[in-house]
């Protein structure tokens, strides 16, 4: 049980154009001292403390009352909540009665300030059976400060103590959310210090929701850490997170600026958008670390097969060769359905197939169809979607993200080019200490 790289379509001869030996050879000191890194400054993410397992299952016995858990998070405080939701639970998780989730909570992630997404989550819920878990590193970003300040006062309003409905899950010492749980007495849950938001699914930001919806969290670290563990080998060809970050480099030195991941499967697309996340924030750089300008970065696109090969694929053929392509695919589903016979001769190659043998075709014919077309795609097979293969996945790409930013000689963990941003919205919504003036353009050119 784990899962599965091929490289095999990355590589001369499969595709004209490919990888070479010699490319392999010019890199791979350079990925074997990335490995080493690894080791020997193991970030703290890679550690997996056996106390943010244990923080969040010493709150079960309260937990467990919630019929509705809702993260108000965002970035890496939401995204890999949703992940773990989509590809570990049903589709229809959030539709089906307790009884039929065996006690366990719908699970929610408001990770968006739209009105009309927490108002269509707001529509749902019962505040009185309802626990907001308020996740955020900093303590103060402020969408999650507006969707704390929302849920507070709704609770308020339902006459509940916000205490009892509301976990907070943040730095352990710093930042206005630390003040809240040290001068209200809210519970509260630490995400570790040296683990950034994109890094930190493994930590109590995704293993609290994840416990609350019954996903197995020690599975979900077992798989984690055999994963750490092979990244931790110096033969890259025992080291699939290795390999991603070697096949990856030295694409885009050969000029494949854009990294298309597509999962042949429904819940798998949070994955997809986790692994966005990741790869755009902690690699797309202005400065290197001898602080000279690379502009450097691979533009992560998401796909679903097969719905996308109606809407993607012709470009990935026969436009521009500029990605390089990963498919995720799932050998086993939880569940099957078997087309009927239907009588007519035309539809007769379908008959008595399984769904999931259609889909799995379209993946193998995608694949064939870009290696016929020398467009270098890899695929990871996952032989079913279970706690302990996500948690492989959550790790192997985490390593591979360390290991791209060690080669490509900038600092993955982060993330100045959001920052500009931020300000100017403190400074529009009026933020004390905040000052910004929107220029005036002297070109305007507009039209309605
Ligand atoms: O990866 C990151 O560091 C970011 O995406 C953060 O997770 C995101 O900005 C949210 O930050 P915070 O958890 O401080 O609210």
């Amino acid at each position: 049980m784990s899962l599965k790289f091929d490289f095999s379509n990355l590589f001369e001869p499969n595709i004209s154009g490919g990888l070479t030996d010699e490319d392999v050879k010019s890199v791979e000191e350079k990925v074997t001292s990335a490995v080493r890194n690894f080791v020997e400054n193991t970030p703290d993410f890679a550690k997996l403390d056996r106390s943010w397992i244990d923080s969040v299952k010493s709150l079960e016995d309260w937990i467990i009352n919630f019929d509705t858990v809702v993260v108000l998070g965002i970035g890496g405080s939401g995204l890999g909540n949703l992940a773990l939701h989509y590809s570990l639970r049903p589709l229809n998780w959030n539709e089906m009665t307790r009884e039929e989730r065996n006690g366990y909570a719908r699970v929610f992630v408001v990770d968006n300030v739209d009105p009309d997404l927490m108002s269509s989550v707001l529509d749902r819920i019962d505040p009185k059976t309802t626990l907001f878990n308020v996740i955020s590193k900093s303590g103060s970003t402020a969408e999650v400060m507006a969707t704390y300040s929302i849920a507070r006062g709704i609770l308020e309003a339902y006459g509940l103590d916000p205490r009892e409905h509301i976990l907070i899950t943040t730095d352990p010492e710093k930042g206005f959310l630390r003040k809240l749980v040290k001068e209200e007495g809210f519970r509260s849950l630490e995400v570790p210090p040296g683990v950034g938001g994109r890094f930190s699914v493994l930590t109590p930001v995704g293993l609290l929701s994840a416990m609350a919806e019954g996903i197995d969290i020690d599975e979900l670290h077992e798989g984690a850490k055999d994963a750490f563990e092979k990244s931790m080998k110096e033969n890259i060809l025992e080291n699939p997170a290795a390999m991603i970050a070697l096949t990856h480099y030295l694409y885009l030195n050969k000029g494949k600026s854009i990294s298309v991941m597509m999962a042949y499967s429904n819940r798998m697309i949070y994955l997809v958008d986790w692994y966005r996340q990741l790869w755009a924030e902690s690699l797309g750089k202005r400065y290197n670390l001898k602080g000279e300008e690379v502009f450097t970065g691979q533009t992560p696109v998401k796909a679903l097969g097969a719905t996308d090969q109606h809407s993607q694929i012709q470009l990935y053929n026969e436009g521009p060769n500029d990605k390089v392509i990963t498919f995720l695919r799932v050998e086993n589903f939880d569940r099957e359905i078997v087309i009927p016979e239907t009588g007519r001769a035309e539809l007769s190659y379908l008959a008595r197939k399984k769904l999931s043998e259609l889909l799995l075709a379209e993946q193998t014919g995608t694949e064939e169809a870009l290696r016929e077309n020398n467009r270098p795609n890899m695929r990871v097979t996952f032989d079913g979607l279970t706690p302990y293969n996500v948690g492989q996945f959550f790790a192997y790409y985490e390593a591979a993200t360390a290991f791209m930013g060690y080669l490509l000689e900038i600092n993955p963990f982060d993330q100045p080019g959001v920052e500009l941003g931020k300000k100017i919205t403190f400074a529009l919504m009026g933020r004390e200490g905040y000052t910004y003036e929107i220029k005036e353009r002297s070109k305007k050119v507009i039209v309605e």
